[in-house]
């Protein structure tokens, strides 16, 4: 699904290198953690993914299914079925967030080769996901994540991953700022997504959530690489004794 090969990133408008030398595989149907101190790179790396143009790749490839997406636009990449759930949902004013999904699905089957969904057929299946993340239908007719408080808006971001039916979800700390019904409810959304030919990238501070979503493989991010890649119980392990283990052995 992903095969990233020593990648060099750095930010468009100061050349601060962040991504430097980082190797990653997601395969099929993975579901894969990526967990690392602070200003590790772990938001930048998805951004990059979703090729947002602050940041510059200066080496290194991006595979998505064996085809190279470094020349593709961020609309593009969505298109392809990229999605990223963001650690700062953006608000966007004067949009209902009903019309926002509106847009963004049927821009996603237009990009498949299929019919743009009816109003009613949409409003449907809309309600019905909001429904099944305990969202308050009212909130559909409130412009997207404004003045949404901190959970809702990673409900909503969770809303629009099931409604556009990604092929690579990435999902930057959905777990900050939810309580833990929420959380439970966020991580049932995530599960019901899990298929052979859907992979997912699980970005978390907490082992917490990984026990609600369990991985099929942890890796963990310093300085802009990879430097440790295990199986669930290396969760465990950072939980138990920190990071400075890991970096020292990888130093
Ligand atoms: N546009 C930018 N300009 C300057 N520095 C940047 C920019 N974007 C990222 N950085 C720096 O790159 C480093 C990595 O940031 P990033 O947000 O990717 O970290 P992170 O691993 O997601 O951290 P956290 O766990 O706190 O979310 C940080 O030191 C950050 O300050
Ligand atoms: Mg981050």
């Amino acid at each position: 699904m992903l095969e990233i090969k020593n990648l060099h990133a750095r930010v468009a408008e100061t050349g601060v290198e962040i991504i430097r030398g980082l190797n990653l595989t997601v395969k099929d149907g993975e579901v894969a953690a990526i967990m690392g101190p602070n200003g590790s790179g772990k938001s930048t790396l998805s951004y990059v993914l979703a090729g947002r143009e602050d940041y510059e790749v200066t080496e290194g490839e991006i595979l998505y299914n064996g085809q190279s997406i470094l020349e593709m636009d961020p609309a593009e990449r969505a298109a392809s079925g990229i999605f990223l759930a963001f650690q700062y949902p953006m608000e966007i004013p004067g949009v209902a967030t009903m019309e926002f999904l509106k847009v963004a699905m049927n821009a996603q089957r237009k990009a498949r080769g299929e019919d743009p969904l009816s109003i009613p057929e949409l409003m449907k299946r809309v309600k019905h996901a909001a429904g099944e993340l305990s969202m308050d239908l009212a909130m559909l007719k409130r412009p997207l994540n404004v003045g949404f408080s901190g959970g809702e808006k990673k409900r909503a971001e969770i809303l629009q991953m099931k409604l556009l039916e990604p092929k690579l979800c990435v999902l930057d700390e959905t777990d900050s700022g939810l309580d833990i019904d929420a959380l439970k409810i966020v991580a049932d959304g995530v599960n019901q997504l899990r298929s052979p030919d859907r992979s997912i990238v699980v970005i978390t501070h907490y082992q917490r959530l990984l026990d609600y979503i369990v991985p099929d493989a942890v890796h963990v991010l310093y300085k802009g690489q990879v430097i440790k890649s295990g199986d669930k119980s290396l969760a465990y392990e950072l939980e138990e004794n920190g990071y400075a283990g890991i970096i020292e052995e990888a130093a």
